[in-house]
Parts: C-alpha cells; sequence; structure tokens
C-alpha cells in the first residue's frame, strides 16, 4: 500500500477492500457474503435504529518480524459479542462464524495490515445489528452481523505519551444494572456530552464514576482504568464497566511480572496515592495518564510530569505488544494466526 503513511496512521476509517456479512433468518445463521460496497441497505424500522439492538467489537491483527499475521484473543471478543447480544436479545453470532469472518476479512484486505515495526495495526470491527422491523418495542426476528477493517495508528493522538484525562461529574456513561458491562452503541451515545466537553478542555477523555455514588472510578471513556503502587496493579471492579481484554491480558502479565493484582473498587481519593495510572483497551492500548483533574473539587492528581510514561507501564506496554507482534514468546496462549 503504496499510498499509506503507516506511521502517521490516525486511529480512523479507511476504505479497504472487502467487508464480510452473514444474515440471522429463519431462527439461522446464513453463509458468509463478501461484500465491496461501504454501505448496507437496511429496513426504516430495523430495531438497531430505533431501538438500539446493536452491539459491535474492537480487535487487531499485527505483523510480526517474521511476516505472519497475528491475532490477539479472538475467542474472549466473540464471547464478549454473544453476552453483548444475550443482553440486548439478539441472535448470538458462533465463534465458527466470527472466526470465519476474521480469517476471510482479513485475507481479502491483506495489503492494508501494516508492515511490522510501523507502530500501526489492521483494526477489526465487528458489527451486530437487529435489521428485522418492529413498530413496538421488541426484539427483531432478524440480524445482520458484519465485519469490516481498517488499518489504524494509536487512538490518542499521543500514542504512548502520558495524557491528561479529568473526572466526569456531569453525565454517566451506564447505569448501575444497566448495560455498562456489554459492548452496545448506547453506552458509547450516552458517553458523547461527557467525551465532547472533556476534549474541548484539553483533556484526552473523561473518567466516568459509579452512577450510584459517584465515588468509585469506573472507567476512562473507551478504556478501562489501572492504577500502580507498591508493586501492585490496581483496577476497579464493576459492574457497570466493559470487562476489557486488554486489562484481563495485564492483570496475568503484571503477576507474571512478579507483581500483586488488586481487583476492586477504587476511590477517587485514592487516585492521590498512586504512583502511576493509565488506561487500557484494544484500540487505546496502555495510554499512560500524566494528571487526572477533579474540576468540581478544585483538585488535581498528577503522576508525571517528564513527559514519558513511568517504569511500570512501560514494562507492561512492552510485553503486551511484544506478544502482540510475536517479538515476546506467546506463553499465555492468547495469539492465534491468519491462515
Ligand atoms: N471500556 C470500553 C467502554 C471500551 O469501549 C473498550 C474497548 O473495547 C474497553 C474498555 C477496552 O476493552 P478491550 O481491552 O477489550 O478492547
Ligand atoms: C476498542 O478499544 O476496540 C474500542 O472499541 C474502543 C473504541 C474505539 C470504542
Amino acid at each position: 500500500m503504496e499510498n499509506i503513511n503507516w506511521g502517521e496512521l490516525p486511529f480512523g476509517y479507511v476504505k479497504t477492500d472487502y467487508n464480510v456479512r452473514s444474515y440471522y433468518r429463519n431462527g439461522k445463521w446464513g453463509a458468509l457474503e463478501v461484500s465491496s460496497e461501504e454501505t448496507i441497505n437496511i429496513h426504516i424500522a430495523a430495531t438497531a435504529l430505533h431501538y438500539g439492538q446493536e452491539s459491535f467489537e474492537g480487535l487487531k491483527a499485527f505483523r510480526g518480524k517474521d511476516g505472519k499475521i497475528r491475532l490477539f484473543r479472538w475467542q474472549e471478543n466473540a464471547k464478549r459479542m454473544r453476552n453483548s447480544a444475550i443482553g440486548v436479545r439478539m441472535a448470538q453470532v458462533p465463534d465458527e462464524l466470527f472466526y470465519e469472518a476474521i480469517q476471510k476479512v482479513i485475507k481479502l484486505n491483506e495489503r492494508f495490515v501494516p508492515p511490522y515495526g510501523s507502530g500501526a495495526s489492521l483494526y477489526l470491527r465487528p458489527l451486530l445489528i437487529g435489521s428485522g422491523p418492529q413498530v413496538g418495542v421488541k426484539p427483531a426476528n432478524e440480524y445482520l452481523f458484519m465485519m469490516f477493517v481498517t488499518p489504524v495508528g494509536p487512538y490518542f493522538k499521543e500514542g504512548f505519551k502520558p495524557v491528561k484525562m479529568k473526572i466526569e461529574r456531569e453525565f454517566d456513561r451506564a447505569a448501575p444494572l444497566g448495560t455498562g458491562s456489554i459492548k452496545v452503541g448506547g453506552n458509547y451515545a450516552a458517553s458523547l456530552n461527557a467525551l465532547h466537553n472533556a476534549h474541548e478542555e484539553g483533556y484526552a477523555s473523561a473518567l466516568f464514576l459509579d452512577a450510584r455514588e459517584k465515588k468509585y472510578i469506573d472507567e476512562a471513556g473507551p478504556a478501562n482504568f489501572f492504577g500502580i503502587k507498591n508493586n501492585t496493579y490496581i483496577t476497579p471492579k464493576s459492574n457497570s464497566i466493559l470487562p476489557s481484554i486488554t486489562n484481563m491480558s495485564l492483570i496475568d502479565i503484571a503477576q507474571d511480572m512478579g507483581m500483586n493484582v488488586e481487583r476492586r473498587s477504587i476511590t477517587v481519593d485514592e487516585l492521590g496515592t498512586f504512583e502511576e495510572a493509565g488506561a487500557c483497551g484494544t484500540a487505546a492500548v496502555i495510554s499512560p495518564i500524566a494528571k487526572i483533574d477533579d474540576i468540581a473539587n478544585g483538585k488535581s492528581y498528577v503522576y508525571t510530569e517528564s513527559g514519558e510514561a513511568g517504569p511500570v507501564s512501560t514494562a507492561l506496554y512492552k510485553q503486551l505488544q511484544g506478544i502482540q507482534t510475536g517479538d515476546v514468546e506467546d506463553k499465555f496462549g492468547w495469539v492465534d494466526f491468519v491462515e
């Protein structure tokens, strides 16, 4: 792909050659279809449009030094999408179909897989929508599962440079017994005002608090939160955050590096005790946090002023990326190859 400046890619949409689709009709998933169209034809009364019957996923493929294309823990994304489907009463995509879509869409767009060492990767976006019509509030009878790909660079434009975040005190992203723990579009719609305001005020993201007590850290926009102190990796336990596959992986990596791990509630006050803090996710990888402002309370929590990530975040980042690209031994069995 001579026209792409891989090293400068933002996290955005680049048109690729093909996407894949499968329709669920009469209780069955149909054969995977290949399309070169960027658009879909959808019923005007489709439940995805009216009642938010929608779920998406995000995972990445990486080109290794050996030229092979590696997938990172796709089974976890497949499982999470099945949970999301259960959560908003959609048909579940079987893992075999999910895997077939991954293999096919990558092979068809192989020229868009960024080269090893460019820092970019191929982002896969599985999408499941209620495509059948309903006017009453009811689940659809038909569903459409799709997957497109786009080559991407870092989600936060700073990449692995520490960013500023603010505690969100005006908006909630998810209700205590709501849909925060599944990956459905409504959660992201609910986060848009907070994220817009944060960006306008010069922050990379808003840090959402638990909706009930406004006392505990939930998550960092489209990423989970972690703090580091006393050789311990600490990350929130909450029913209203997305169970991040990156976070699960960092927990294992941290333990493997000899760190302790705590998964528990983190109060806003505890932010002042961390040596390092960061946000993690497929798109964000690790985004180190330089500073968190709690504007309403006139407080700031500063983790680094040097413009560089702390040593623990750096070690975790290197290990995770090393496994993903094949530079570090995959001792956890997280990597699969494009065949
Ligand atoms: N939290 C939210 C709200 C997200 O959208 C994402 C991205 O998928 C994450 C956390 C990180 O999850 P993962 O590491 O599985 O990408
Ligand atoms: C991801 O990390 O894959 C995400 O889905 C984050 C975001 C772009 C919504």
